[in-house]
């Protein structure tokens, strides 16, 4: 993961943790950075379209899914560039627009964003409920081959690789898998609950079931289909962390302290990982780490604030414990070694939010469709790829390549798509389509953003 991604789940963490209600200078249009980002979930859908499918050169895809398994895992997201569906990673997706949505829709009601963010959630959750149709003793954690995609250079609307389904059960469990469910489901009740109370409390209650699948059955999906998410997502931290945020969310969903044990126990052991040194620093928020985004959420009710803290201090760029490297044109912010004014944490958030819009040294907007300058070769085999109006026929799965290689721009736009960005140490970017740490998006990267846009477009000056 690099720095980028890491700076855009710290931005929003930092925002939630800041309750300063200052002004600031409009660099960027975040009406428009918001709307955007949006654009980009339909980019990435699986399954079949709906008709108001803003981003037409996409269309319906994989509507077999599951069928391998003897069941519907249509729909859901594509997690970046390639033509796999991950749950794990997809279910962190929709607990980061959840979150953005119940902290930042005030500011997503301005232009309807409100209504495409809700959207955007349910594509993800109407997949979730799917992965999770079969509990108590089952849940779907992935559909397709990570090795017979990634061979392909293929549209999604094409494919004609395998796609095995992969599920954890209460003999081979996954409490990582099971229990990030359990946090979107619970969170997502939450941002429905005026909008859609019916479909809210369909995903409460199926949330409160996966909870209890992840914590009774615990285990490490590694152990139980390492053979197939491993390497590419692999948990790497454990699964207490999920078993904690998934727990805290099921608490503030229910508006009661019923999870409280199990999120302590949780916490408890995660840190007992970290004490061994089994587990790392938490100097990010990520789909595989939730150690931060725990704490904050936790600090909104008194718990676990020093931890919360503790993680600002690693992150920002000049204070005396920080931990996080960052590309020289980003260092600007100050840190105390306990206390700092909560505006810090906004403007350490809008500038990293503004790096990302083009107000960095080679002025490149490193989000697709904002700003005069943008990256045109990003890491994406639907985007890369003529569009299935413009050539209607098959293209087979090594034919793709000669689009991958050629140094010509994609030949359609995945707007709103933030990818990967600058490598870490410089601030240099190569708009290169073969390397796909620098123009390869993800699905977990543009959701934490929303939030992150929303915010600022709600507090200017
Ligand atoms: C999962 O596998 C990775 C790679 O082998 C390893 O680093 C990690 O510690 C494992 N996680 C768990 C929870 O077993």
């Amino acid at each position: 993961m690099s720095m980028e991604r890491i700076c855009v789940f710290v931005c929003g963490v930092l925002l939630l943790m800041s309750t300063a209600s200052v002004g600031w200078e409009q660099k960027h249009d975040y009406k428009l950075a918001l709307s955007t980002s949006l654009l980009f979930f339909e980019g990435q859908r699986s399954g079949k379209l709906p008709p108001n499918q803003r981003l037409t050169w996409r269309k319906d895809s994989a509507l077999r899914d599951g069928q391998e398994g003897g069941v519907d895992l249509t729909g859901g997201y594509y997690d970046a560039g390639d033509n796999v569906k991950y749950s794990f990673p997809m279910a962190f997706t929709a607990t980061m627009l959840a979150w953005s949505i119940i902290e930042f829709g005030d500011g997503m009601a301005m232009g309807n964003e409100w209504i495409n963010a809700a959207e955007a959630l349910r594509w993800n959750t109407d997949f979730l409920l799917k992965a999770t149709a079969h509990l108590p003793n089952t849940v779907y954690a992935m559909v397709g081959n990570p090795n017979s995609d990634h061979i392909c250079w293929e549209r999604p609307e094409d494919m004609e690789t395998p796609r095995p389904v992969y599920a954890v059960n209460t003999a081979h469990p996954g409490s990582e898998v099971a229990g990030e469910i359990a946090a979107a489901l619970a969170a997502a009740s939450i941002a429905f609950k005026t909008y859609d109370a019916a479909y809210s409390q369909r995903l409460l209650s199926k949330a409160k079931q996966a909870y209890y699948f992840a914590n009774t059955y615990q285990g490490s999906y590694n152990d139980s289909i390492g053979y197939a998410v491993c390497p590419f997502y692999c948990d790497f931290s454990g699964y207490h962390d999920e078993l904690a945020w998934g727990g805290a969310w099921l608490n503030k969903a229910t508006n009661s302290k019923k999870y409280q044990n199990h999120v302590d126990t949780a916490i408890r052991k995660m840190k007992l990982m970290q004490e061994e040194g089994t587990n790392y620093i938490d100097t990010e928020f990520s789909w595989d780490n939730k150690h931060a985004g725990t704490y904050v959420l936790l600090s909104q009710i008194g718990q676990y604030e020093k931890e919360a803290q503790t993680f600002a201090c690693a992150v920002l760029p000049e204070s005396p414990t920080r931990t996080v490297k960052y590309t020289p044109a980003r260092q600007t912010i100050t840190c105390g070694n306990t206390q700092f004014p909560p505006w810090k944490l906004v403007e350490f958030a809008k500038n990293q939010a503004d790096y990302i819009l083009g107000t960095n040294p080679l002025g490149m907007s490193y989000m697709v469709g904002y700003g005069p300058k943008f990256p045109q070769h990003v890491h994406h085999r639907a985007a890369s790829l003529p569009s299935v109006n413009a050539h209607p026929s098959f293209i087979a799965c090594g034919d793709g390549f000669s689009y991958l290689n050629r140094p010509n721009p994609n030949m359609n736009e995945l707007t709103g798509a933030i990818v990967g960005g600058p490598n870490s140490g410089t601030d240099n970017f190569a708009d290169d389509r073969r390397q796909s740490a620098q123009t390869e998006p993800t699905t977990y990267v543009n959701a934490p953003f929303v939030g992150v846009f929303a915010y600022f477009v709600n507090h200017k000056k």
